[in-house]
């Protein structure tokens, strides 16, 4: 049995116990460690587990007997926490996003490589069956190859939310609704139709006057195909529509789910193509569901890397790319120029300091709370399915 230690205590650490607690007896999360011990005792208790409390991420990794650490930190802690993990012999999953910069995701990767142990990153829109069958679904190439893609990672957050002490910074934070909401959607934008070759985007904070950081940015990408597409990352959107959208050569394929296939009449218009149609839908329910969906998905997807030592699906390869393209389009928004990819790790966007110096302060961030008032919270893709 796995032995699991989650770091962190705050919004998301119960919903990542009860993953690796939901697999059939194969994980036990065995401590939870955050800066009080009273809240890492809190989830607990919440979930219901034998475990212990912890304020202190080292001696909580050190002293239990464990082979897998969450981490559920703030993103500034995420590198300093997974490599410290690794290098005692951890595997790791670390919550989105994966670091600060594309130069944090790249020592965790040096990490992982050199202790030979894995690194995944929370991707858990991936393990959401209609966005797990789109993607398998696209890869198999029926539906011909990708001309464009739109993705609307919309949120709505209130004022507030910024209130809490390490958002609405860029030092703390590292990013606004690109970098915090929208790596969701970033995430899948790359699995799914592979990492832009070129950006350009703009950037602005319409409703947030509590931070420094972007609530909107609209990014346009080009493919190293030819394909284009547009990012769009807002966290200002009534009713949050969230939605992918791919436009291939002979069907355009979306989540929420529904796919269209045309063809031309003698005269250009559109007709449909019932027998493409048929194929297509029918295909997309033979493709299996996996294993487990969402959180679970992914502690079930790095426990079988474990054992089966291949990549997990969620890889630090992959979490890195995604930060690749948030840094390119805060690169471009910042800067007014369009941007190529691969980022050089000559430009300052490679560093977090370098974002630091040169992303522009939207509004000064005034008000600072330790926790926000407890209620529900809305995890992605609940509401793209
Ligand atoms: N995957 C998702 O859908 C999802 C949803 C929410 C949050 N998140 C991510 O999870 C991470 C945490 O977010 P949150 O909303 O739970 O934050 P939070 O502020 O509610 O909780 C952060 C926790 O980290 C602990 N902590 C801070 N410094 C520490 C230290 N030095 N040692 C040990 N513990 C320490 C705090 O005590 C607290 O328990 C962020 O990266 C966020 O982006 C992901």
């Amino acid at each position: 049995m796995h032995r699991v230690v989650v770091l962190g205590a705050g919004s998301i650490s119960a919903t990542h116990v009860r993953a690796f607690e939901s697999l059939d007896g194969r994980a036990k999360v065995v401590a939870v460690a955050a800066r009080h011990t009273s809240s890492a005792q809190k989830i607990i208790d919440e979930c219901g587990i034998d475990a212990r409390a912890y304020d202190d991420y080292r001696r909580a990794v050190l002293e239990e007997d464990c082979d897998i650490v969450v981490v559920c930190t703030p993103p500034a802690l995420h590198c300093e926490m997974a490599v410290f993990c690794l290098e005692h012999g951890k595997h790791v999953l670390v919550e989105k996003p994966m670091g600060m910069s594309v130069e944090e995701c790249d020592r965790m990767i040096a990490a992982a490589k050199r202790s030979g142990r894995k690194l995944s990153v929370v991707a858990q829109s991936r393990f959401f069956t209609p966005i797990w069958k789109t993607k398998q679904l696209l890869a198999e190439g029926a539906a011909g190859p990708l001309h464009f893609v739109q993705v609307n990672s919309f949120w709505f957050r209130g004022p507030m939310y910024y209130d809490l002490e390490w958002r609405g910074r860029w030092e703390t934070e590292g990013g606004g609704c690109t970098f915090v909401q929208a790596v969701h959607h970033i995430d899948l934008l790359c699995w799914m139709a592979g990492l832009p070759s070129e950006v350009t985007a703009i950037l602005g904070n319409r409703a947030h006057d509590n931070s420094e950081e972007e609530d909107i940015s609209l990014a346009l990408l080009r493919f190293p195909s030819g394909a284009l597409g547009e990012m769009n990352s807002a966290i200002i959107c009534h009713g949050q529509p969230q939605s992918l959208y791919f436009v291939c050569d002979r069907a355009s394929i979306s989540v929420p789910h529904k796919i269209v296939a045309d063809v031309s009449q003698p005269n250009a218009f559109p007709i449909e193509d019932p027998e493409l149609l048929r194929a297509l839908e029918q295909r997309f329910e033979e493709i299996p569901a996996p294993a487990y969906e969402g959180f679970a998905g992914l502690a079930d997807d790095l426990i079988r890397a474990i054992e089966t030592d291949t990549q997990p699906v969620s890889s630090g390869e992959s979490g890195r790319a995604t930060l690749e393209l948030i840094a390119a389009i805060y690169e471009s928004g910042a800067t007014g120029r369009t941007v190529q990819l691969p980022l050089s790790p000559e430009s300052p966007f490679y560093r977090a300091q370098g974002i630091r110096d040169n992303m522009p302060r939207f509004h000064q961030k005034r008000t600072s709370v330790e926790k926000l008032e407890d209620a529900p919270i809305i995890l992605a893709s609940e509401n793209m399915r």
